[in-house]
């Protein structure tokens, strides 16, 4: 199959109407859609990722007249995050209707739900009649591409069409809430913060997993990971630790002269959280295309976006711990 990449809105809902799958830009990263109500299509998802089927899918829409089409109800304190945050990289687990198949949600009773803010990706929602279910555009397991240019380089030959939206302005993934025990809980941290989550509706429980059998799937510990292994911690002693290996850094702000620019990546000088997010996947994909053997990175500040850099790090360093 030949993969375009292209800006051409009208292109991208033909292959969608015609029950393909087609790339997506959105601020998080880019997502692999097709008809969320056409099984047939979302198993063409899962297909193209090689996603276990245990693992649900997020849909998306573009107003929230259209989420009360495919919900049946949003808890009050839910409501105020969805009025606060959509469009945005906030993800709501919500009841589903029937109209939702099954596929979509592996099964469960409630369904992610999300209205991103991409302008190309949001004309083409307002285009559809459909809603689209739609992952990260990366294979299971590896590193959520920023890029048309980084789904293009996994997914050609297996996709019609990419929809070239540009970088992501956020770069990490949304921040999926939902209700557990009558209490407001983020099932992943993401693109949006928990202190802001925090202003609207008060203290959120956590409900983070870590393990290696989760209840909620996706949430694996070994996830978001590049082939590479990735050691966190103090990145000036592990320059020596390890230098007998050719090394790689993603750092926050430092610059470390030790190691050639090329295979430095300062995330950002400013100290800029959200500049850091935006930066980090394509840190981790361009060091894992490259030569070297190991990545050293460091703790970020735990606060902000810097609570979702680090819980990606950690998952990226699982995989060959
Ligand atoms: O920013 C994002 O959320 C991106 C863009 C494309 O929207 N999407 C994304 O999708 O990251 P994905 O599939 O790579 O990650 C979604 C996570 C998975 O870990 C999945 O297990 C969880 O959300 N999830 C989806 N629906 C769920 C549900 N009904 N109940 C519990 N977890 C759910
Ligand atoms: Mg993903």
């Amino acid at each position: 199959m030949q993969t375009i990449i292209d800006k051409n809105i009208q292109q991208a809902a033909h292959f969608l109407n015609a029950g393909e799958v087609v790339a997506i830009p959105t601020e998080t990263v880019y997502g692999l859609a097709g008809n969320a109500f056409d099984a047939e299509a979302v198993a063409k998802i899962f297909e193209a990722k090689s996603r276990p089927f245990f693992d649900p899918l997020i849909v998306h829409t573009h107003a929230l007249e259209e989420v009360y089409k495919l919900v049946t109800e949003i808890h009050p304190q839910l409501a105020l995050l969805a009025k606060q945050f959509w469009p945005g990289p906030l993800t709501l687990l919500l009841p589903k209707k029937n109209s939702i198949p099954d596929i979509v949600t592996a099964g469960l009773p409630n369904v992610g739900i999300r209205i991103p803010q991409q302008v190309d990706t949001l004309k083409l929602l307002n285009e559809l009649n459909f809603p689209l279910a739609a992952p990260s555009a990366n294979p299971f397991g590896y590193v959520s591409p920023t890029s048309a240019k980084h789904v293009y380089q996994q997914l050609q030959g297996k996709i019609p069409y990419i929809l070239d939206g540009g970088e992501c302005n956020v770069g990490i993934e949304s921040t999926i809430v939902g209700m557990h025990n009558g209490l407001v809980t983020v099932f992943r941290i993401g693109g949006l913060s928990i202190e802001s989550i925090e202003v609207v509706v008060g203290k959120v429980m956590l409900h983070i997993h870590q393990g290696d059998n989760p209840a909620a799937p996706g949430m694996l510990s070994a996830h978001y990971a590049p082939n590479k292994k990735i050691v966190i911690g103090n990145i000036h002693e592990n320059i020596k630790k390890y230098s007998g290996a050719k090394l790689g850094i993603i750092s926050f702000k430092t610059i470390f002269s030790e190691i050639a620019p090329k295979y430095c990546y300062t995330l950002s000088v400013n100290g800029s959280l959200r500049e850091a997010a935006q930066q980090l996947f394509a840190a981790m994909r361009n060091l894992d295309n490259s030569d070297i053997e190991i990545i050293l990175t460091e703790i970020f500040p735990d606060e902000g976006l810097g609570k979702a850099i680090n819980d990606r790090l950690t998952r990226a360093s699982f995989k060959r711990a």
